[in-house]
């Protein structure tokens, strides 16, 4: 990886490939704004706007991620389980951290970083979001998938990290990515502990992490310590169209129909895409005269709810 070992993400420029799962180095371990204290304070912040996800360390693979919140309720404070971490037993997630002014900051910081290796391949780079992870020892995060492409790093602690091909549809069948994209529900994706053999396995420990393509399915186990792990996220022109056209079909397996794959049918997928991006566009211009916010995926930050 000599080509961008100054960077703060070391992603190898000449083999960089944004559909493929790939081990990646970082110099984010001792960064201020990734240590406990600063996370306290993030986490009040945070919680005043909704924005921090939690549940207990009873969470398994296979608990529907969606629900685990409310599956195994965690109900201590952010800043107080943040403080005591090590033996709060639960799983929290600081949510959206770009929409916090200081970390929106290291959001583009580290994404302006990689930014030169991601665009000549993968241009179209948008909807930037940051994840911070803050996990009690010994916990799970459930089998599960996102639509950004990620940039995931170990900052303390060590976990292992389990990823499937975004291609894999034993692992996550295409009917399960429909849904995904069309409403972001994931119960069509349901855990099997075979999968574990199918997967690509990351050992973590501060300075270290992986990139995962958009949709590749994943799932945590924490080590014996606590644990903290940033996700650096975004969309682009390429996952922005993924993602429109498994929604078309999720549409038009609601009308009766049985598409084919996502790719399977060049024709029938240009049809849609054209179709869809001009609904998606009308209802924007609806929405801007109406005096509404701009909600498309196409945002330079990712719109939190
Ligand atoms: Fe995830």
């Amino acid at each position: 990886m000599s080509a961008d070992a100054g960077r703060l993400i070391e992603v190898d420029r000449e083999t960089f490939d944004p559909w493929r799962i790939q081990p990646v180095r970082h110099r984010l371990a001792d960064h201020p704004l990734l240590q406990l204290s600063s996370l306290v304070e993030l986490g009040k912040r945070l919680e005043s706007r909704g924005r921090v996800r939690t549940h207990t360390s009873d969470v398994t693979p296979g608990t529907p991620f969606n629900n685990a919140p409310k599956l195994h309720p965690h109900r201590m404070s952010a800043a107080n389980t943040l403080q005591q971490i090590e033996q709060a037993r639960c799983w929290m997630s600081l949510l959206n951290v770009q929409t916090d002014d200081t970390y929106r900051t290291l959001v583009d910081h580290v994404l302006d970083d990689v930014k030169p290796v991601v665009d000549p391949v993968d241009p179209g780079m948008c909807y930037r979001g940051g994840w911070i992870f803050i996990t009690s020892p010994n916990t799970v995060t459930p089998f599960h998938f996102d639509k950004e492409h990620n940039f995931i790093l170990q900052v303390s602690g060590r976990k292992t990290l389990y990823v499937w091909d975004h291609r894999d549809t034993v692992a996550a069948s295409e009917e399960s990515r429909d849904r995904f994209h069309a409403c972001h529900e994931r119960d069509r994706l349901k855990w099997d502990e075979s999968l574990r053999e199918r997967a690509t396995v990351f050992h973590l420990e501060p300075g270290q992490g992986a990139y995962m393509p958009s949709t590749s399915p994943h799932m945590v186990e924490n080590g014996d310590n606590a644990s903290i792990t940033v996700s650096f996220t975004y969309y682009t022109r390429a996952t922005r169209h993924d993602s429109l056209l498994h929604a078309a079909h999720e549409r038009l397996r609601h009308w009766g129909m049985a598409p084919p794959a996502v790719g399977q049918n060049t024709l029938l997928d240009f049809l849609l895409h054209s179709g869809f991006r001009s609904a998606i566009h009308a209802r924007e211009l609806l929405r801007r005269s109406l005096g509404k916010r701009p909600n498309t995926d196409g945002a330079p930050y990712a719109i939190a709810s």
